[in-house]
């Protein structure tokens, strides 16, 4: 009797011991999607979706989990793409950052966070957010920010995209990242150039397409449009560092990309919050701000957060550049309560990777006080990072030849 007991144990023993572990599972699934995919295109289309070295690096990675776990093929063969639109709760709430819009709000951040720190200093990327979980060196998970409770599930696309690699050799056991998938002003244009030429209408907004592209299931898509990723967030790992600037070291060691970082005192904070916005246009991705973040990790625990954004940082938002442009007439649309409201007209320019060509006038009052003619010069930015305002006009470039704008009865 004794001994069915023994060997009944060592039985469940080795059952578990071979069962693949969840996070290889994960992995083997999202990995096995983007395979077909490609082995789908190449031998019944003809077409390479994947460069050779982004499929071989996939394909070993795969052959060697079905190595060591030979119960992922056949017995429990992998279905359909990962979690198409399943919503996967993340582990912590993925939080927002506040924002200010000036010197003297970005000092009152400092002052409330405490002047003898040391601050990082980081582009505000404007991509999407991602959470990356490597289990034992594998990605075995990649979800979106979504509500911050719960993201959808993109490990397929994360992984064709080859914005961060498959596996990480020399990575802690666990590793949960947080970065910002982007796609380069480039990239961009080497998109639109190939809509171009199968005469497609060109996409605007390096931002949008970056958060589509990793919601396609079209892999052979995904791939092309040569996605990036850049790390700014340590969730955990095995060993916390103590400050986020070895955060970063931490991940960058483990062969991820991450973000440019610059810790500061808090007296040199405002130079190097201008000398990053100085270097605005160089950088080859958008972005719309600076970020700013207590280094030190147990002052940020101790800071906390709101149910909105940690203490520990904030979000300084750019003063939006004007980018100049001519009034060709006001619109009138009537809304459902029948108020009249004055719309901009005006040639098209582009700002911040989109193409703008009218703004809100608000109301009558507030059309007025622009002084504004057909014809003027104008500033457009687009605040807060995206709705067309009209800042001002350039009387000094009027020509005579600027009309005055008609009274709302007689243009309608
Ligand atoms: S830190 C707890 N650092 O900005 C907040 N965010 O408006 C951690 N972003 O959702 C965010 N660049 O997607 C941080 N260097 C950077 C960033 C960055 C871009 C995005 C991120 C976040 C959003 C907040």
């Amino acid at each position: 009797m004794r001994s069915r007991w023994i060997v009944l144990f060592t039985v469940i023993i080795e059952l578990s011991c071979l069962a693949a572990p969840p996070a290889v599972e994960q992995q083997a699934r999202a990995l096995q999607a983007v395979l077909r995919q490609a082995d789908d295109s190449y031998y019944n289309k003809h077409q390479s979706i994947l460069s050779d070295a982004a499929y071989d690096a996939l394909r070993k990675q795969y052959d060697q989990l079905l190595a060591d776990y030979p119960e992922l093929s056949g017995a429990n063969p992998v279905g359909a793409p990962v979690g198409e639109s399943a919503r996967v709760a993340h582990t912590a709430p993925v939080l927002s950052l506040d924002k200010v819009y000036s010197d003297e709000e970005t000092t009152r951040f400092l002052q409330q966070t405490g002047t003898n720190l040391i601050y990082c200093v980081e582009p505000k990327i404007d991509g999407l957010t991602v959470v990356l979980r490597y289990r034992n060196g594998l990605l075995v998970q990649a979800l979106t920010r979504g509500d911050g409770k719960t993201g959808v599930d993109i490990t397929p696309a994360m992984l064709a995209s080859g914005a961060v690699p498959a596996a990480l050799p020399d990575a802690p056991a666990q590793l949960d990242v947080r970065g910002e998938a982007l796609l380069s002003l480039p990239a961009f244009d080497a998109l639109n150039r190939r809509r171009a030429e199968s005469g497609q209408a060109p996409l605007k907004n390096p931002r949008n397409i970056a958060s589509g592209t990793l919601m396609l299931t079209d892999y052979t898509e995904v791939a092309r449009r040569r996605l990036e990723f850049q790390c700014f967030e340590l969730l955990a790992a095995d060993s916390m560092p103590a400050t986020h600037t070895g955060a970063l070291a931490l991940m960058k060691k483990a062969g991820l990309p991450v973000v440019e970082s610059v810790p500061v005192p808090a007296n040199a904070v405002l130079e190097a919050i201008h000398e990053l916005n100085r270097r605005r246009a160089a950088l080859p991705f958008l972005t719309d701000g600076v970020v700013l973040k207590v280094d030190d990790l147990a002052v940020c625990a101790q800071l906390g957060a709101t149910a909105h954004h940690p203490r520990s940082a904030v979000a300084r938002k750019y003063e939006e550049t004007p980018v100049q442009t001519r009034l060709l007439g006001v619109d009138w649309s009537r809304s459902e309560t029948g108020r009249l409201t004055p719309v901009a007209r005006f040639e098209p320019v582009e700002i911040q990777g989109a193409t703008v060509q009218s703004a809100t006038l608000h109301n009558l009052e507030h059309l007025r006080a622009m002084d504004l003619k057909i014809g003027d010069w104008i500033n457009v930015i687009r605040s807060g990072g995206t709705v067309p305002e009209i800042t001002g006009n350039l009387p000094e470039r009027r020509t005579g030849n600027e009309t005055e704008i008609p009274d709302p009865k007689e243009s309608e």
